[in-house]
């Protein structure tokens, strides 16, 4: 079945959604982006998600495109005309449309290109969640506005792929000796028992799934603090975990070739898993089902 898509306010099969070359976002990486992950058609914590695009659109002075009401009936109507797929990843581009290459801002005139497409969403497996994932350390080589969701990602691109030519998960990123983030997720350690969050700053991505394990860790009692993380704490730390919308939370359990506490997930990971998945299903369940469904 072809996938349907949104471009510039029609719906269409994604063969049939074109550019123009000159496309601001071909040319510069002169846009922002949103993922937002879908669980049975209910996109989840998509206010939180629409709210950190309109602050990604803002810090680079592009103006929202739609209202808040329209994006939702947008994204819900895309995910309903996807619904062959049962869980699905729902990613949001704007650009800063099409104008003759130049570094500078097009006329006002120029409207944003919104683009918007489902894929389907594959969470970890049971044996990944299990077994948890390697990853490798590197130089965050990135520039200074991290948390703006750009779609510029060279250099998360690059760091990425060093994970995968050592056949690991992800790259984590120290800068100034300091944990930042991971190339596409948040990181998270413990520390004898407590669970400890890097603050949110100009060098990461404030990241929707790291503040509901935050808010999860409030309302059950699990002792956590948001403070920066050395580099030697990162490395002696009894447990690492990584967060994202489509990996929601995973434990690292090798870094660098070093076994991570018990080189296996610890039990706070296990029971913030748990937890994730009970809070993932309560929300689902607080939602009109669609009809059919
Ligand atoms: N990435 N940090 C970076 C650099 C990211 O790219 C992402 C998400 C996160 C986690 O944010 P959230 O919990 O809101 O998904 C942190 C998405 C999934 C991506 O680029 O595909």
């Amino acid at each position: 079945m072809s996938e349907t898509v949104y471009l510039n306010g029609s719906f269409l099969p994604l063969e049939q959604a074109t550019i123009p070359v000159l496309d601001r976002g071909f040319i510069f990486g002169d846009g922002v982006y949103e993922v937002v992950p879908v669980y049975s058609g209910q996109p989840f914590r998509l206010d939180e998600h629409l709210a950190r695009l309109a602050n990604s659109l803002e810090a680079i002075r592009i103006r929202n495109p739609l209202s808040l009401a329209e994006w939702q009936g947008v994204i819900n109507r895309l995910v309903h005309t996807n619904d062959h797929f049962s869980d699905q990843s729902v990613y949001i581009q704007i650009t800063r449309g099409v104008a003759p290459r130049n570094q500078a801002f097009p006329p006002s005139s120029v409207a944003p290109t919104v683009f918007i497409m489902s894929m389907p969403l594959d969470t970890p497996t049971q044996a990944l969640v299990q077994s948890g994932v390697s990853a490798i350390t590197a130089l965050d080589i990135r520039w200074q506005r991290c948390n703006i969701k750009a779609i510029s990602l060279l250099a998360n691109v690059l760091l990425r792929q060093e994970a995968v030519d050592h056949g690991v998960a992800e790259t984590l990123m120290l800068r100034d000796g300091y944990l930042t983030e991971g190339s596409s997720s948040n990181i998270l350690i413990v520390e004898q028992g407590k669970l400890l969050a890097p603050p949110k700053n100009e060098h990461m991505l404030p990241g929707i799934t790291y503040d509901v394990v935050l808010e999860l860790a409030e309302a059950n009692g699990i002792a956590y603090s948001v403070e920066p993380i050395s580099e030697s704490r990162l490395r002696a730390a009894d447990e690492v975990w990584l967060t994202s919308s489509t990996k929601e939370v995973l434990a690292i359990v090798s870094l660098d070739n070093a076994v991570v506490g018990t080189g296996k997930p610890g039990p706070l990971l296990k029971r913030m898993y748990a937890l994730y998945q009970e809070f993932k299903k309560q929300v689902m369940r607080r939602q009109v089902p669609h009809h059919g469904q």
